[in-house]
């Protein structure tokens, strides 16, 4: 499955390490304060795509943003094609550790909540709660990680899982809080903050997506510490990450 031009985004620069110093012929593209970063991301001496990348900000307001942002940028007049968010998560189950995967094959927004017009998470102008990535791409990514299996264990990174991932705009870190938002979404495997607004755009905008979560921290208390420290280790990491999830589409 091949593609000219993917979007890349994530929350923070840590989550996409020193991808843009790989990039040749970089132009830049700003919208007040952000910035897209596009250029030729080469595989080898005839292998290559266009590569648009920005960091969002935190939060489901600056994901959307940045989503719709991303998706009108044109590289040597080839439109993005599809668009990644890429970043940490935490774990909302015990089998799912620090250092796991997760591709989001659904993703849920757990602060939305327009009862009693709508059901619980439904977002209106969707009409529907659960966002699914498209089967097909989903499920060739997830392919092409299993593959890379034994790199990740040897690595750094756990097991490569797929689930349901929700976001909202808050950072859990107590188990009450956690047990709560369990409790409506049962299948949960991560949590995060921008996922599930960037679905929605891109649904609405109909450009196909996945969202590829590290795990940092499990939401519970003293997740902040954990999280913290992660990132300033998965900084040094999440660049090969970053050329697996690339490279499986070129
Ligand atoms: N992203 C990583 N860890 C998180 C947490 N505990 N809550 C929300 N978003 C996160």
């Amino acid at each position: 499955m091949k593609f000219s031009h993917i979007g890349l985004l994530s929350a923070m620069p840590e989550e996409i390490g020193t991808i843009t110093n790989d990039l040749t012929d970089i132009k830049i593209t700003s919208f007040g304060d952000f910035k897209v970063y596009s250029g030729i991301w080469k595989k080898d001496e005839d292998q290559f795509i266009y590569l648009s990348v920005a960091f969002s900000g935190w939060g489901k307001v600056s994901a959307a943003r940045a989503t719709t942002r991303l998706i009108s940028i044109l590289y040597k007049n080839i439109p993005v094609e599809l668009i990644l968010f890429t970043g940490v998560a935490a774990s909302t189950k015990e089998n799912i550790k620090q250092w796991d995967i997760v591709l989001g094959e659904c993703l849920i927004q757990h602060d939305m909540d327009a009862t009693p017009l709508f059901d619980k998470f439904v977002i209106p102008s969707l009409n529907k709660k659960e966002l699914l990535p498209p089967k097909k791409i989903f499920e060739f990514l997830f392919g092409k990680f299993k593959e890379f299996d034994s790199f990740f264990e040897q690595s750094k990174f756990g097991m490569v899982k797929r689930g349901v991932i929700a976001s909202g705009d808050q950072f859990v870190s107590d188990e009450n809080t956690l047990k709560k938002i369990l409790f409506n979404i049962p299948t949960l495997s991560a949590i995060e903050m921008e996922g599930a607004s960037f679905a929605q755009v891109s649904i609405q905008e109909n450009i196909p997506w996945l969202v590829i979560r590290v795990i940092s921290d499990n939401a519970k208390e003293g997740s902040e510490n954990d999280f913290s420290k992660f990132v300033q280790e998965y900084k040094f990491h999440s660049h090969k990450l970053i050329s697996i999830l690339i490279e499986s589409f070129i």
